[in-house]
């Protein structure tokens, strides 16, 4: 039998936008639906990722090519292990944050050429169907960053200036590819930011 493909969601964002609430309601209401829905994130998804994202997020100095190669090793095993044969068993895969996260925040947000970027996103050759960006004021994020309890990782340690550079970074990406990206008002309830995510995968399915 051919293998059927199902659809590839991805979420991206800053932090505090609250991508991980948003995933889950869309995959408790596509279920409410009849689909079949992998809800997963990055980096991790695997034990070999979730190794990985230990690395990342904790405190051993990485140069930025060496976190960029990192998320990419991730992704690797991610994708292969995990979001691929979902997908070729029809099932929609959500994904909190993908590619376009290492785009924003280590091409755009650490300097790393876009271009090293771009050459690992041919290597894993795996394109979301639909990529929501949750768009949040600036001090909205802060705030709600600041009221999360425990310590930070590394990316939440960073300043305000690099968190402009990944948002702008963000908006840029998604200018440039308008058809596979719908923004996201996530400046309001999760309720709704289910709504707006359901309508599009709606729109999108109807064309
Ligand atoms: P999160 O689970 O809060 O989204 O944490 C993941 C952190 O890792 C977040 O600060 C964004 C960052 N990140 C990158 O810098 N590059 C990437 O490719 C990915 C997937 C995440």
């Amino acid at each position: 039998m051919t293998a059927r493909h199902g659809l590839f969601i991805t979420l991206e964002g800053g932090e505090g936008a609250g991508k991980s609430t948003a995933a889950q309601g869309l995959k408790a209401a596509m279920e409410a639906e009849g689909q079949s829905v992998l809800l997963t994130r990055e980096p991790g998804g695997t034990a070999g990722a979730e190794a990985i994202r230990t690395l990342l997020l904790g405190d051993v100095p990485l140069v930025p090519l060496a976190q960029t190669m990192l998320h990419f090793a991730a992704r690797a095993d991610h994708v292969e292990r995990i979001i691929r044969p979902a997908l070729d068993e029809g099932r929609v895969v959500i994904c909190d944050r993908f590619y376009d996260s290492t785009m924003a925040y280590q091409a755009f947000g650490l300097g790393v050429p876009m271009e090293s970027v771009a050459a690992l996103i041919r290597l894993i050759d795996l394109r979301p169907d639909i990529t929501f960006l949750l768009d949040l004021p600036e001090e909205l994020a802060r705030a709600r960053v600041a009221s999360r309890a425990g310590a930070t990782d590394r990316y939440e340690a960073m300043g305000a200036d690099f968190f402009a550079r990944v948002i702008a970074g963000f908006h840029s990406i998604a200018a440039a590819q308008p058809g596979r990206f719908t923004h996201i008002n996530a400046a309001t309830t999760p309720e709704q930011i289910v709504a707006q995510m359901r309508a599009a995968i709606r729109a999108r399915a109807g064309r």
